[in-house]
Order: C-alpha cells, then structure tokens, then sequence
C-alpha cells in the first residue's frame, strides 16, 4: 500500500495533465460531426490502456462508434475485474452559457471544466490510472479487464452485440463502474440502483401546410396548442402519471426500506439553493429522495414547431413535436412502457390532428446488490480511504447496458461512482472535482485488494 502512495505521488501531475489531454478530444457521440474525434478519442483510450501496463488493448470496431476493449491476466485463477465506462460525451450545447470552451479543460478553485471531467471521462480514466499504479507496483490482486464504449450517450446500440458476441473474452466475476455520484466527499456513498428509461417522439399535424394565423386562425386546430394539451394531460394533479397500467409493474418500498432511503443526509433548503428555485415539485406521497431515485417520471425534454426565430411571425403551424422521456424503476420493463406510451398517446389525438408516436432507446432499471462480496470490498474500500462507511443510495440516472451485463453475461455490477449531483453533467460547465479524481485512484485498488481476499 505504501508502494501505492508513492507511486501516485510522484506521478499525480501527469495523472492530471493525461486527463486534461483526453478532454481536450470533442467525442461527442450524437453529432456525426465528430465521428474522426470519436475514432481519435478510442485510439488515445486503447494507447492509454497499453502505456499504463496492459497485456494487450485494442478498438473493436461497430456498426456505430468503436468499443475500446484491454486486459491484464496475472493468473487465470485469481478473480478478475470487468471494468466498464464510456469515452463518448454529450454535445457541449449551449455553447454560450459556458464560462471556457467545454474541449479546452480549464482549472478553477480545484475543479476541472470541460465536457466529459466527470461523465465519464474523468471516471473510467481513474480506473486507468488506479490500474497503473498496482501494475507498475507489481501489486495487481486481480486480473482485469477493461471495456470503455464510445454510444452510452446514445443508448449504447452496438454494445449488446458485443457482449454476445464475446462472453468467452468477457468472463469476469463483477463488472465495476464508475459514472454515478455519490452525497458529498463528507458523506461517501454507493449507489445501488439505477431508473430505466423509454424514450419516446410525438409529432402532431394539423392543416397540410404552415397557414397565415389571422386568415385560417380560429378556423382549424392549432397543433401545437393541441399537443401541450396533450402533454398537460399525461400528469394529474398530483403529478401521478394518467398512461393506463404505467404503475401497474412498479415496486413499492416498504417503509423500512423507504425510511433507510430518507436517512441518507439530504439538505432540502440547500437542494433548492442550489437549483435556485423557491419549492420543489413532483408526486404527491413521496420525498425528493424517493421521486428522483425510486419512483418512476415523464419529461418532456424538447418541444418545438412553428416560428421561433428573432422578432413575431404570424403563423399557424402545420405541425409540432416533442420528445417525451420516462425513467423507470423496478419492476417495469421499458418495451411495455413504450407500447403503454404509444397506445395512449395516439389515443389523445384531438379533433383536426393527428399524433405519430416513434420510440427512440430504452433500458431496464437495475438494482446492484449489497449483500455481495464485492458490494463489502468496495464498502470496504471506501470506509478505508473516506474514514467512513458508503451510505447506500438509489440513483435517478441511467445506464441501459447494466442489465444486459447480467442478462448475458450472468455478471452483477458495483457502481463507484465519485461524482456529485451538481457536477453538471450534461449542463454547461461541467467539472469534475480534483480531489475526487484522486480519490477514485486512490480507492479502486483498495477494491482489487479486498475483492481479491
Ligand atoms: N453517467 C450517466 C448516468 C448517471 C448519472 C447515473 C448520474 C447516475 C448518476 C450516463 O452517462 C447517462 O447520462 N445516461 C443517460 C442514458 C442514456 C441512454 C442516454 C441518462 O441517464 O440520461
Ligand atoms: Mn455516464
Ligand atoms: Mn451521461
């Protein structure tokens, strides 16, 4: 251990400036703009993996953007440690509300700025990194295997292929990843679930072409108008969700395990402080802790048609549309989602309209075990390096391809993620704190070591 610490010491300046250089690459996996920054993104990934001590790496190619796969065998009958993150990035918009250019990474008050610091650049990289330090230390306990993807971004398409394509070179006995956050560096945690997601597209027509608003209006069925109706329609005034059968797979917590979920520190006065709002919102019955982790939602994350261009034009649109995005938990399944989705909302197409609903990606809910030993070595782990215990947590966000690691892969997940929740991910600024990162190396080899015991 104190081989560890030494070698982190004299190597923390390149560990850092490494990582600068990978962010400095826009990977942006939705715009097809950047797919050469994408492919460059993998090289430097499968180059990293190489210099920081694998046996071998290389960039498996997709139908989409490629998959970075590298490993180090030290012997076939220690456990080994499936690693899994992602290279790709969010598109940086909008530009104009960040404060440096989100690819030109900037250090301000011990935080790293740019896209991807924490989501999930920043993260998979400390496992890089934690992997270099116990390979370069001949401290390695287990053997690892590292598969970072370029489409989680995008819902990961490809990367259900590749598992089954390779479960002989993927066999592993726990898949450990880190892109979740955790409470506070004062209070570490572990995240032990995850909300799936059916993520939906509506377009709503109306007269066969744009009209002047003055001379057909008041005469035909304005679409937009139509569809906030609609979309006002799918909550009630308890912000319970009104699709038929939506609820009807959902698990309800018992109050033990609702009552473990509210004991976590949370600072309601804080939350809102720091989202600037004066109260906070969402279905009837249950706490802020429980509608962002255990309960599921809809949002309508886009909505758009007619004039929205500088000055007023008059105008009644032929068409309008939206992008509609459900999180789901346990134990719902997001194809029935969808189809509940689509059914009910061609169902609320009004007089003179007509509603096309296309579905876009999905991914099932998960929940990590804590009974397991690799939940006790990353407790563990973490109770070494914070001092203290991980509070175990639910997370709000997604990530499809977990469910598919134990589908078929037969594996269970860790999630060691060392991000906070106002990181920003996906947001103008994001940042990713330097002492997390550090932590993260830090704490990862301890995972080996105790996983290993
Ligand atoms: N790393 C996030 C998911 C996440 C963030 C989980 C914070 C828990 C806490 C991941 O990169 C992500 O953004 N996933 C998407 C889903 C995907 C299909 C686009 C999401 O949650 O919206
Ligand atoms: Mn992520
Ligand atoms: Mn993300």
């Amino acid at each position: 251990m104190e081989a560890w610490k030494a070698y982190l010491a004299e190597h923390k300046d390149r560990f850092l400036n490494e990582l600068l250089d990978l962010l400095r690459i826009p990977s942006v996996s939705a715009d097809s703009k950047y797919k050469g920054d994408v492919a460059r993104c993998a090289d430097a990934v499968k180059q990293a993996m190489l210099d920081a001590g694998c046996d071998m790496a290389e960039v498996c190619p997709t139908e989409g953007h490629p998959i970075v796969y590298g490993e180090k065998i030290i012997d076939p009958a220690l456990p080994t440690v499936l690693v899994y993150g992602h290279y790709d990035v969010q598109p940086a918009d909008p530009l104009e509300l960040w404060t440096s250019g989100p690819f030109e990474p900037v250090i301000k008050d011990d935080k790293i700025y740019a896209r991807g610091a924490c989501d999930d650049k920043g993260q998979f990289y400390m496992h890089i990194k934690a992997f270099e330090v116990m390979a370069k230390t001949n401290t390695l306990q287990c053997n690892v295997k590292m598969m970072i993807e370029g489409e989680e971004e995008v819902g990961s398409a490809n990367l259900g292929k590749f598992l089954e394509d390779n479960v002989a070179k993927l066999k592993a006995d726990i898949v450990l990843v880190s892109d979740t956050s955790m409470i506070s560096m004062e209070h570490p945690s572990i995240e032990t679930g995850l909300r799936g997601l059916a993520y939906m597209e509506v377009e709503v027509t109306g007269p066969n072409r744009d009209l002047h608003s003055g001379v057909y209006g008041g005469g035909v069925a304005n679409p937009i108008n139509e569809l906030c109706k609609m979309i006002a329609s799918l909550h009630d005034e308890n912000k319970h969700i009104t699709i038929p059968g939506f609820y009807d797979k959902v698990q309800e917590l018992t109050d033990a395990e609702r009552k473990a979920l509210n004991d976590a520190p949370f600072e309601l006065d804080e939350y809102k402080k720091d989202l600037n709002v004066t109260e906070v919102a969402g279905e009837k019955g249950y706490t802020t802790i429980e509608r962002t982790g255990v309960r599921p939602t809809l949002d309508v994350n886009g909505i758009w048609g007619g004039y929205t261009g500088e000055g007023a034009k008059t105008v009644l649109p032929s068409k309008a549309f939206a992008k509609i995005s459900m999180r789901l938990v346990p134990h719902q399944i997001s194809t029935e989602i969808t189809e509940l989705f689509q059914k009910h909302f061609e169902g609320l197409a009004t007089a003179g309209t007509t509603v096309k609903v296309t579905a876009h990606h999905g991914g099932e809910p998960v929940v990590t075990p804590t009974d397991g030993k690799a939940y006790q070595a990353a407790a563990k782990a973490i109770k070494t390096t914070f001092g203290k215990d991980p509070i175990p947590t639910r997370g709000g966000g997604s990530i499809p391809i977990i469910a598919l690691f134990e589908k078929t892969l037969g594996l269970k997940t860790v999630l060691l993620g060392f991000g906070l929740d106002n990181d920003n991910i996906h947001s103008p600024n994001e940042k990713y704190d330097i002492a997390n990162y550090f932590k993260g190396i830090e704490t990862i080899p301890y995972f080996h070591k105790y996983f290993a015991e």
